[in-house]
């Protein structure tokens, strides 16, 4: 246990801990394993992870019937080493199908290709791993009067997927607590968003859909001004009153201005940070949350460094990097750690 002289707890994951929830990372088995300071930063600040791109159906089945475990398998290894929980991300995305997979469901509308890749997933990790985003980012609204995203899924079985989705992963892993994952529900022009997602999740929940949780994914960008404070604290209030729990996901900040001095960066990261987390930690039903990576070096913000490792990165000007993580480059703690720290510690249960 790391304590500050104060006695406050100095990592995240104690800090969480402390207001009976968890923080924990997205991450790369491959990164983990080859960077001891990041490995023992997440050792130390974590108690859940998510892999950031190893679990979805692209990855884990490139061709029919050729599974890719190993990757997963050893997040879910290094986890267990740990005592540290895997987030399951994602069963369903519309950007992690396989070809091979998008032409049957295109061409047969065979719901046997889904049923397949579920079970052969869950029944290596439905115990390994009981908590998973069953549909990842199935909104978009504009385009239909459900708001519902136009995806091979959609154009295959109708609006039902979800529902059908759901169900299909209770009956594979019936320990499991299922989710749906969604972006884009935190600021004042993300109203409709909110008021779609609400709709979609009630109707779902009138259904009876074996839905047990919401991710938000919690992707801030400075460039959009600031978070709607009420109306997002209102709708996470909608949310938990339908008897979901939330989970902040993917949480991680797009700068808008990365000539500024490093200092100016960081504080405008940090106060993006700790207004969200404020809002969100004031709201029970809200468990956990995931950052989108512990460190600047490796970012999908920065697409040019995303997998590289410090040594072959450390040349890169800092403004080419996106500082929107806890960490930076070099594995120092920034002032967004210090913001998702206080935010728990100043958070009810
Ligand atoms: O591992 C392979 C490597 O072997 C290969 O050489 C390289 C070049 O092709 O690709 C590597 O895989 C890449 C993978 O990230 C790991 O770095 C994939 O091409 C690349 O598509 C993948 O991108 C991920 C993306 O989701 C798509 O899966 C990003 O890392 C990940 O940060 C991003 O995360 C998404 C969430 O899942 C959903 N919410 C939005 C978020 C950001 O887009």
């Amino acid at each position: 246990m790391g304590f500050r002289k104060s006695g406050l707890p100095s990592s995240l994951a104690e800090a969480a801990a402390g207001t009976g929830r968890y923080y924990g990372t997205a991450a790369q088995i491959e990164q983990v394993d080859s960077q001891p300071d990041l490995r023992a930063a997440i050792v130390r600040e974590c108690a859940w992870l998510t892999p950031e791109y190893s679990l979805k159906w692209d990855a884990v089945e490139p061709e029919p019937g050729t599974h890719v475990f190993a990757p997963v398998d050893g997040l879910v290894r290094f986890g267990d080493t740990h005592g540290m929980k895997v987030h399951g991300h994602t069963l369903l995305w519309h950007r992690s199908v396989p070809a091979w997979a998008e032409r049957i469901l295109s061409e047969a509308k065979d719901w046997g290709v889904i049923r397949r890749h579920f079970s052969a997933v869950l029944a290596r990790y439905g115990q390994a791993i009981d908590q998973w985003d069953v549909v990842n980012e199935p909104l978009e609204p504009g385009h239909r009067d459900d708001g519902l995203r136009q995806n091979v899924f959609l154009d295959a079985f109708g609006p039902d997927y979800i529902r059908r989705a759901l169900e299909e992963a209770r009956i594979q892993a019936p320990a499991a607590r299922l989710m749906i994952n969604e972006y884009g529900l935190e600021y004042a022009d993300e109203r409709a968003r909110r008021r779609c997602l609400l709709k979609f999740i009630e109707g779902l929940k009138a259904a009876g859909a074996p839905l047990d949780g919401l991710g938000i994914q919690g992707h801030l960008d400075l460039g959009r001004g600031t978070i709607d404070a009420t109306s997002f604290g209102d709708f996470l209030a909608e949310i938990a009153a339908l008897g979901l729990f939330i989970v902040v996901t993917e949480l991680d900040v797009r700068e808008a201005d990365r000539q500024l001095p490093v200092a100016a960066r960081d504080r405008r990261v940090a106060d993006a940070v700790r207004r969200y987390l404020d809002v969100a930690l004031a709201q029970p039903a809200v468990r956990g949350v995931i950052t989108w990576g512990m460190t600047d070096r490796h970012s999908w913000l920065s697409p040019s460094t995303a997998g590289e490792g410090l040594a072959t990165d450390t040349a890169r000007a800092p403004r080419d990097r996106n500082r929107g993580l806890p960490f930076d480059a070099a594995m120092h703690r920034k002032p967004m750690h210090s913001a998702i720290r206080e935010s728990f510690l100043a958070a009810s249960r």
